[in-house]
């Protein structure tokens, strides 16, 4: 039973509330005139501390097209957090004007802290370099598009492991279904922090780490870019020094299988070249249209909608 729940991390929902999930998003792909009015009287309060496109736009967009309502803001500076008020305060107080809340805050653990004094869910929209769990249900619901399944996969894992939030979540989730390997392919400062490899040792999932994209390219099913993020290092000149590592070319694509897909939760810098959009295996685009629907059935299953 999903409604009224928050979702904070991805283990916060079964494997058979993902598939509840999923199987929503795919009817309301097929049938989405089902579903324009469902939503009518609810309000979605979006609440973003971090700059946004996709996160913050999709949820809006899942919101309206529900038949529901939205308000927000886009940036701290606009917020009373720019007067210094905790972030308590504000769930406490923004949760007796919505009935569902979607929360981006630079530092990891905000949501967390905002679901222990809100009084409606709380959706984890993505904290620092921690987790975020909505653009794990888009990448599962996209693999699952492509593949039919969640299992059986080799996913590469390409750039900043370090920092990325959308790797930490997707790979403590991947690592929940059966028979996956992870390839894990970066220098060695942006490897996957030790407390997410000693969770992928506690599932027991194969993981290897590579230092090339070549090295990795010719056996994944999906290969997951990511950027380098820029506004999480502390040394900046180690960000120089990283930002190219790692370039996804047409001559790269040359080197992966025919059925593979090429993820990346967007935006790119320049870690994936223009060329690579024309090739079929390019699947960022069609990922990110994807997140409108997963948040979509999210906010219908915690609103208890059906
Ligand atoms: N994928 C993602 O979180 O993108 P935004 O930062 O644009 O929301």
């Amino acid at each position: 039973m999903l409604k009224g729940k928050n979702l904070l991390e991805p283990k916060d929902f079964t494997l058979e509330e993902y598939e509840e999930i999923f199987t929503l998003a795919k009817d309301i792909l097929d049938n989405r005139d089902n579903y324009k009015n469902v939503a009518g009287g609810k309000i979605l309060a979006t609440l973003f501390f971090e700059p946004s496109t996709r996160t913050r736009l999709s949820f809006e967009s899942a919101m309206l097209r529900l038949g529901g309502n939205v308000l927000g803001f886009s940036e701290a500076s606009s917020s009373s957090a720019a007067k210094g008020e905790t972030i308590e305060d504000t769930a406490r107080v923004v949760s007796s004007y919505c009935d569902i809340m979607a929360i981006r805050h630079p530092i990891a653990g905000y949501p967390q802290r905002a679901s222990e004094y809100s009084t409606v869910p709380i959706i984890n929209a993505g904290d620092g370099g921690h987790e975020h769990p909505t653009q794990t249900l888009t990448d599962l619901l996209t693999i699952k598009e492509k593949f039919n399944r969640l299992d059986n996969l080799t996913i590469g894992f390409c750039g900043d492991l370090k920092y990325g939030r959308t790797v930490h979540s997707l790979v403590k989730a991947l690592a929940r279904y059966s028979n996956n390997k992870i390839i894990l392919i970066s220098p060695e400062e942006l490897q996957l922090p030790e407390y997410v490899k000693e969770e992928l040792e506690r599932l027991n999932i194969a993981y290897e780490e590579v230092k090339t994209l070549e090295e990795a390219i010719g056996t994944v099913d999906i290969l997951y870019m990511t950027r380098i993020q820029r506004e999480r290092f502390e040394d900046k000149e180690q960000y120089e020094r990283l930002k190219n590592v790692y370039i996804l070319d047409g001559e790269k694509m040359l080197l992966a299988k025919e059925e593979m897909i090429v993820m990346h939760p967007l935006p790119r810098v320049n870690e994936i070249t223009v060329e690579v959009d024309n090739d079929s295996r390019a699947y960022y685009f069609k990922q990110a249209e994807l997140g409108v629907y997963a948040r979509m059935a999210l906010i219908y299953k915690l609103l208890g909608l059906g």
